[in-house]
């Protein structure tokens, strides 16, 4: 029986349980437990709690067409919590492992993934984090991996397009810190000027470049994408973005299907002569922005709708995550 709520959102929703593991004396244990409670028990010295050991991951499972269950690109978030870890100094989780416990999590909850008809999904998230206790700021000599899923939908309000405020007083990464990894701690330094976003009326905020504060980088939580005057997608190349794997993989439909791809810095000033821009990452999918707000000007990009572009990336990547057309690139797991 399904057990998924009638409005999809975008928020914690108790399932049937998370998997669990344990990395101690230099492996992993050797299966995940299933634990009903989303409680877990942390030792008040855990280098997470203190120092921020901590790095996420989120890829979505999806109810196709035929029936089946498959997961977007697994691979791909298992490569890059491995190399969130290696920044943070944490254990690896390996591929197989990885996949064996999103797997595991989702045959548990089967109960809570969206059907094709309703349209959402299964939110996957995975987390690594120091879970040993180490006063000194020290990686931890205990971590613990865990997977835990929610049925979800969209992440901003349908696919009308939102506006965006240029942060000024504040970045979202160092010049060369960890912005390019998923470290939890970026999140909560970005949290401050997001909320104050909201606040005047912004669900997003687009932050410039650590070094110059002239180039654009990423949203709070997204990357930024733009089909320019000539038709190319647009997307910033830069040291401290989070190399979305929605990006990546509308760059590879963008080469399939004749859409040049610039990846090059972007002066904030460009997005005025942007025909269309929007956000990408696994929760918003690609979400269009149709204003820049930055404190000169309000800058005018397109309809309140996605853009002929964007739409046709944007159809063709669900058509493929909901089994509507063949993945010609393997992607769906
Ligand atoms: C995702 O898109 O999966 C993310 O991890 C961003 C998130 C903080 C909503």
């Amino acid at each position: 029986m399904s057990r998924v709520p009638d409005k999809l959102g975008f928020d914690f929703v108790q399932t049937n349980g998370h998997v669990q593991y344990v990395w101690r004396n230099g492996k992993w244990s050797d299966d995940a437990e299933l634990q009903a409670s989303p409680y877990v028990r942390v030792h008040i010295a855990a280098t997470a709690l203190h120092y921020g050991q901590s790095v996420f991951e989120g890829l979505k499972a999806f109810r196709c067409r035929d029936g089946r269950v498959r997961v977007f690109r697994p691979d791909r978030n298992a490569a890059r919590m491995a190399e969130s870890a290696e920044r943070l100094m944490m254990p690896v989780v390996p591929t197989d492992v990885f996949i064996a416990a999103i797997e595991r999590c989702i045959r548990a909850n089967a109960d809570f993934i969206p059907s094709y008809e309703h349209g959402g999904s299964l939110y996957i998230r995975p987390i690594l984090f120091g879970s040993g206790a180490r006063v000194p700021p020290e990686p931890a000599d205990e971590y613990t991996f865990i997977v835990y899923v929610v049925p979800v939908g969209d992440y901003y309000a349908g696919t009308s397009a939102v506006t965006a405020l240029v942060v000024r007083d504040a970045d979202r990464a160092a010049p060369l810190g960890v912005g390019h990894v998923k470290a939890a701690g970026n999140y909560a330094a970005s949290m401050e000027s997001t909320l104050s976003s909201k606040k005047k009326g912004y669900p997003l905020s687009l932050y410039l470049d650590p070094l110059h504060h002239k180039y654009i980088d990423e949203f709070s939580t997204s990357n930024f994408v733009a089909i320019d005057a000539n038709g190319h997608y647009v997307t910033p190349e830069s040291r401290t973005v989070l190399p979305s794997i929605t990006n990546a993989s509308l760059m590879q439909l963008c080469a399939d299907m004749g859409i040049p791809v610039e990846r090059r810095q972007i002066a904030i000033e460009e997005v005025a002569r942007f025909a269309e821009v929007a956000a990408c990452g696994t929760a918003v999918v690609l979400s269009p922005v149709n204003r820049i707000v930055t404190d000169a000007d309000v800058i005018s990009i397109g309809t309140l709708t996605i853009g002929p572009i964007m739409k046709r990336l944007y159809d063709r990547l669900k058509a493929i995550q909901r089994g509507d057309e063949p993945d010609p690139f393997g992607w769906m797991h």
